[in-house]
């Protein structure tokens, strides 16, 4: 089969690799559909996974059938049309117990495309499928699910459950890219008062914008944090979701919410963050950090099936999978090209 395989930082290419076969019985092999492209395999390519080791397969997003099942397995099929999510769940360890499948201690968690191989490739193996993969109801489009695989449940649960977005908030959210996008799709599922995107690049504020945000700041024009508390009578945003990863986005989160406010913390970050307790020990702040886990992603499923929202809204590019290298290129010159979700399907 042919699979993307990082080849140490600043190097990857579509090579012809070995069939992935079953290791352990609760295994299974899928044959790889649709895939997508996320921010976080751009870290990776960046040298900033240092876990993530050459010759391993890129990818923790997918949708596929299942072409192969180990003896352990009990509820999938060979056949079965199923969600690949970024986050694999043991079942049983005490974390997946209480639904926090991201911290599994049993060799689930991010595993897929970051501890052993990943989805951008014909095929690939799925630990745990059993507990780590979603049947897709059969009018829902491969692309449309795939939306699911990270950046839907990551925006959800980390960005708007934990800052427990409530009707009529006032919602900052910091950062346009997938993540920030996803972000304002879910937040509006509560009826907040106003959404207020932030971010630098215009093309990222202008899909923004369409998705539902009420007010869109470019903050390498105008100051963020003045027009946030314009609007809100001097006091701040209810609500500040980071999702960006960088120092400065965080610091101005924090600054950005009212007393009482929430910061929710999406971003993955390489560098420490200043958190300015002289500041804020006095206004009741809750801070709020996460890995995905994907818990939520059968309330997403039925929400795309009864159209609540419109996941396909994120999707900028098609491609092939032959075409993988210059899908990589488009989603990495996301300036030029506009590109939000590049979808990169298996030519038939
Ligand atoms: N916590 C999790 O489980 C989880 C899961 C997936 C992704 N993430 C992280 O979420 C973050 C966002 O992901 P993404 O795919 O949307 O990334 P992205 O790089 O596509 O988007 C980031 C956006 O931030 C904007 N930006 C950059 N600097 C800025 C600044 N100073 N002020 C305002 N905006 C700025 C960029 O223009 C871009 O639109 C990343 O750090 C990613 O790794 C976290
Ligand atoms: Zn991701
Ligand atoms: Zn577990």
């Amino acid at each position: 089969m042919r699979a993307m395989v990082f080849h140490g930082p600043g190097q990857k290419s579509w090579d012809e690799v070995p069939d992935p076969t079953i290791q352990e019985p609760t295994d299974a092999i899928v044959e790889v559909s649709s895939v997508t492209i996320c921010g976080t395999d751009l870290h990776i390519l960046k040298g900033d996974v240092p876990e993530f080791t050459p010759g391993r397969i890129l990818g923790h997003e997918a949708v596929g059938h299942i072409v192969a099942v180990g003896s352990g397995v009990h509820t999938r099929r060979v056949g079965d049309r199923v969600l690949l999510s970024c986050i694999s769940s043991c079942g049983t360890c005490r974390f997946c117990r209480e639904g926090r499948y991201g911290q599994c201690l049993g060799g689930g968690g991010w595993a897929l495309g970051h501890l052993i191989d990943g989805t951008q490739a014909e095929l690939v193996r799925v630990p745990f499928v059993d507990t780590s993969t979603h049947l897709i109801p059969e009018h829902i489009p491969n692309d449309e699910m795939l939306m699911l695989a990270d950046i839907l449940p990551t925006s959800y649960e980390v960005g708007v459950l934990n800052g427990n977005v409530r009707p009529g908030d006032t919602v900052a959210i910091i950062g346009a890219g997938p993540i920030g996008l996803a972000a304002i799709t879910t937040a509006r599922l509560y009826s907040p008062a106003r959404i207020i995107a932030v971010d630098l690049a215009d093309s990222r504020l202008s899909a923004a914008h369409k998705l539902g945000a009420d007010v869109i700041v470019n903050s390498g024009r105008d100051n963020a944090l003045d027009i946030v508390r314009e609007l809100t009578d001097g006091l701040g945003a209810d609500v500040a979701i980071e999702a960006v990863g960088i120092p400065e986005t965080f610091e101005t989160a924090v600054e950005s919410v009212r007393p009482g406010g929430h910061v929710a913390n999406i971003g993955v970050h390489g560098k420490p963050a200043t958190l300015h307790l002289e500041n804020i020990w006095i206004r009741d702040l809750t801070i709020t950090t996460g890995l995905v886990d994907t818990h939520s992603t059968p309330t997403l499923i039925k929400l795309i099936e009864s159209h609540r929202f419109d996941p396909s809204a994120m999707i900028t590019h098609h491609f092939t999978m032959d075409q993988f290298e210059l899908a990589y290129d488009t989603f990495d010159r996301a300036e030029q090209t506009s590109a939000l979700k590049v979808v990169v399907d298996k030519y038939y």
